[in-house]
């Protein structure tokens, strides 16, 4: 994984080619929701290194002993509505008991400014580790907002999980959220004029839920 301050970069060869996957205009609905699930699950392992341990005692067969396991109070996973729901079972997959929250966001046709609908976090959001997670990370603006508001709940330990980001958007959460760590899939090349990441994917939320 390359690290840049608080940014990680993946660089394991099986997601590289999940993303590959994705792109591809060829990949239908079914298969691009289980390769978005798989590659939030490979990011996760990635994303959770650093997730608190104590030791707690535990009879095996043999004897009893004290082994690490999650410390305090947990996770909590946040998806941006919609395309964020992609990516929350591959996270779930890596540890069942986390809570799950709601960012509803939508960026406007015309300004591609992030617009909210929705917020909905787990309690006591102050005390869990919250992975943030959507798959485009373009003009930043949804992330940032989205960031914006688990603060103002009272949010503290935040991680962002994105599966493509612009560089753009990379910058702009970045300066705006320097206390947070970021962990990206791949960089890509730049924005086009209607704010879509070149060469991205497309729109995830339609090829998520086939609504285009
Ligand atoms: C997409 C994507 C992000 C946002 C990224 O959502 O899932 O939330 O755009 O763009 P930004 O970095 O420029 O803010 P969209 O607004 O298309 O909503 P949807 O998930 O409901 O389709
Ligand atoms: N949202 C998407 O779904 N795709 C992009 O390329 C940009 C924003």
């Amino acid at each position: 994984m390359e690290t840049n301050n608080n940014v990680f970069i993946m660089d394991h060869p099986l997601i590289k080619h999940k993303i590959s996957m994705i792109r591809d205009i060829h990949t239908g609905t079914n298969e691009f929701r289980s390769l978005v699930e798989e590659i939030a699950m490979l990011m996760g392992y990635e994303a959770l290194r650093d997730l608190p341990l104590e030791d707690v005692e535990v009879t095996t067969p043999i004897e009893t002993c004290m082994t690490p396991m999650i410390a305090g109070k947990k996770l909590a996973i946040v998806p941006i509505l919609r395309a964020g729901l992609g990516m929350v079972g591959g996270i779930t997959a890596l540890v069942p008991t986390a809570k799950i929250g709601h960012i509803g966001m939508y960026r406007d046709e015309v300004t591609h400014e992030p617009q909210e609908y929705y917020c909905k976090l787990p309690k006591p959001i102050e005390l869990r580790t919250i992975v943030v997670v959507d798959p485009m990370l373009a003009t930043g603006g949804s992330a940032v907002d989205a960031i914006d508001q688990i603060k103002k709940h009272g949010g503290k330990h935040i991680k962002f999980m994105c599966i493509i980001a612009a560089p753009e958007g990379l910058e702009r959460l970045s300066k705006a959220h320097p206390d947070i760590q970021i962990y990206v899939g791949n960089v890509d090349r730049c924005l086009n004029d209607d704010a879509y990441i070149c060469p991205g994917l497309g729109d995830a939320g339609d090829r998520i839920f086939g609504t285009k």
